[in-house]
């Protein structure tokens, strides 16, 4: 009989998968067997329509850094009611020239313990309000036939206290104790305390929880009804990968492991970024390319460079496909607010300095705040020191700061660390939504032209661009909120509003703010999908623009350079670089020959020579 494609994909990786896993389960060689048996039953349920996109994509591996795609990040139930409605839409999303989409959670969690999906009960049912899982194979199937890829949040870190291991733990039963962190008092939890962070210090405090019911504490690192899972038991590890590659099964192409550093707890340490980690990852990625090829994994490491890149894995043992360019999101911000390009410079220095293969993914704002986690070690050789500037940019950004238009709120505050992070959606933080509020024509102009930039500058960077849903038509802040009971103690829910569908008509009134936004979106995607300078693979380098308030990108490929400036600066300016070409304005098609540029304040300029043409 000829051997199948998952025996030729086992044979290749199951030297390294029976190591790691021996290693971390101290050779539990039955439950390695388990672990194959399932991998084996998931290929054998994989639709064929799935397994012909594997192989499409196992003969074209870099699929995902094509320079076309672009992604969107959506709630279905902001954006379409339930999924069927997202199904309706998929024509709009393909309007915004959407390829890649990412469903926020979507799986069964109990209203009002939810933390907006992250806390599931069942990962194989969908929530009732949003549908079925036929339904959201149906939407999968129809995204695939669109040429659109599905992403979806495996939380795998905690479930939910209703799920069903947890029921049987609090009621009792030992196994399923030990698929958590149960311990018969605060002895050791006390331990832990000492050395791990808090996750959400104001709404959640501590790492712990008491189950009255066990009568035992639990591990919950993030909200109290989110359990974490104990991962040093392989049984933990063996039914999550079941669940993952179900959910694969159904359609799903890129797999966002949620709070990734997360997964491995010990005692003394900060309980983040352990070696264990990696190890979990690396197995998982083996998984996956032995049952569903084509699946990507999307690692969420929202911590400082140096433990993000680790995550990628090396060369001959890859561990994420994709990972957030989080510390270069939070310098946006940090430059918005003090006009200072200095520290994105040395950011995006640093990320262009990688090697081109790693894939990250970038984007202004997602359903998160904004954590500070910026570079203060560059920062304090400009005397901005950690406390008082995390205290400055909060005030900016909520508007706290004299004239400043932003709109944002403020999001766990900790008082004693001086810790507070950031809510807002993008137009709402451009000061879109003071100047329309304030009826200031003016304001609304330059507020507007700082929100194109700062897409501009997203689409500029090698990777995959995600536009957080509402974005495209300059979506503002939500207030109502504030009036929900459930969801009130949360600022996160100020950028997750109801997607404003009435906005939608005004993209064809040239006049308005939302037809500016999403024009410009647009054609800016087109550029970057017609000129093979913005191919993953181009030279990146910073440009000196002589001036801090604006930042200079320079790309290269094959022929064509490409000059981007960004001007910051509450002023215009007029830049001139000494980089060699003869330029044309992308954007408007004008020729301007040597690299200068007329820069009003908040604006951008995509310069792009072509030497082959020249020639
Ligand atoms: C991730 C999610 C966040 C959630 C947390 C706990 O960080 O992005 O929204 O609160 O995980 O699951």
């Amino acid at each position: 009989m000829p051997r199948s494609k998952f025996d030729e994909r086992l044979k290749a990786h199951q030297q390294e998968l029976s190591q790691l896993y021996s290693e971390l389960y101290s050779g539990d060689r039955e439950s390695y067997d388990a672990l194959i048996a399932l991998m084996r039953a998931a290929y054998k349920q994989r639709p064929a329509s799935m397994k012909r996109l594997d192989e499409k994509r196992v003969g074209e591996p870099d699929w995902y850094k094509s320079q076309s795609l672009v992604g969107m990040q959506l709630y279905v139930q902001s954006f379409g009611g339930n999924l069927k409605g997202v199904r309706d839409r998929i024509d709009y999303l393909q309007s915004c020239g959407v390829n890649y989409l990412h469903l926020m959670p979507l799986l069964e969690s109990p209203e009002g313990r939810s933390d907006g999906g992250y806390a599931v009960s069942d990962f194989r049912k969908v929530q009732p309000e949003l549908g079925t899982m036929e339904d959201l194979k149906d939407l999968a199937a129809d995204c695939h036939k669109k040429g659109m890829s599905i992403c979806l949040d495996f939380v795998m870190n905690h479930t939910s206290e209703d799920h069903e291991w947890a029921r049987r733990a609090r009621a009792g039963e030992k196994a399923f104790q030990d698929r958590y962190f149960f311990y018969d008092d605060w002895e050791i939890p006390k331990e832990f305390e000492k050395t791990v962070p808090q996750v959400f210090p104001t709404t959640a405090p501590g790492n712990f929880t008491w189950c009255e019911e066990a009568g035992k504490v639990v591990m919950t690192t993030f909200y109290p009804y989110q359990w974490d899972l104990n991962y040093a038991n392989p049984a933990v590890f063996n039914a999550m990968t079941d669940d993952m590659l179900y959910l694969c099964n159904q359609g799903i192409d890129v797999i966002r492991l949620d709070a990734t550093p997360y997964i491995w707890k010990e005692q003394g340490t900060n309980c983040r970024n352990l070696p264990q980690v990696h190890t979990l990852v690396r197995m998982m990625r083996l998984v996956c390319e032995t049952v569903c090829p084509g699946t990507l994994l999307l690692g969420e490491v929202v911590m400082e460079p140096s433990k993000v890149v680790p995550y990628f894995g090396s060369v001959t043992r890859p561990e994420c496909h994709l990972l957030y360019n989080v510390t270069t999101m939070a310098s946006i911000w940090h430059t918005v607010a003090t006009r200072d390009t200095r520290l994105l410079r040395h950011q995006l220095g640093q990320v262009f300095a990688l090697p081109k293969e790693y894939g990250f993914l970038n984007y202004l704002r997602c359903h998160d705040d904004i954590g500070w986690g910026l570079d203060y070690q560059f920062l304090a050789q400009f005397g901005m020191k950690e406390v008082p500037h995390k205290k400055y940019l909060n005030d900016y950004l909520t508007g706290k700061w004299p004239d400043s238009p932003a709109r944002g709120e403020l999001y766990n505050d900790d008082p004693r660390l001086g810790d507070a992070r950031l809510c807002g959606t993008t137009a709402s933080l451009c000061g879109i939504e003071t100047a329309r509020t304030q009826q200031d024509n003016g304001r609304l102009k330059w507020a507007l032209r700082l929100d194109v930039s700062l897409h501009a500058l997203v689409l500029t960077m090698s990777g995959l661009p995600i536009i957080y849903s509402g974005d495209e038509i300059a979506q503002e802040n939500d207030y109502s909120y504030h009036d929900d009971p459930l969801k009130q103690a949360d600022s996160r829910y100020l950028h997750r509003g109801r997607f404003p569908w009435e906005n939608v008509p005004l993209i064809d009134d040239p006049d308005t703010v939302q037809s500016v936004m999403f024009r410009s979106l647009r054609q800016l995607e087109a550029l970057r999908a017609e000129h093979r300078v913005f191919n993953c693979l181009a030279d990146t380098w910073i440009v000196n623009t002589g001036d801090d308030a604006v930042l200079g990108i320079g790309r290269y490929y094959e022929g064509e350079k490409l000059i981007a400036l960004f001007n910051f600066g509450d002023s215009d300016r007029y830049i001139s670089v000494d980089e060699l070409g003869d330029y044309t304005n992308l954007t408007s098609g004008v020729y301007v020959g040597k690299s200068a540029a007329a820069l009003p304040s908040h604006d951008f300029v995509w310069l792009l020579c072509d030497f082959d043409k020249k020639n």
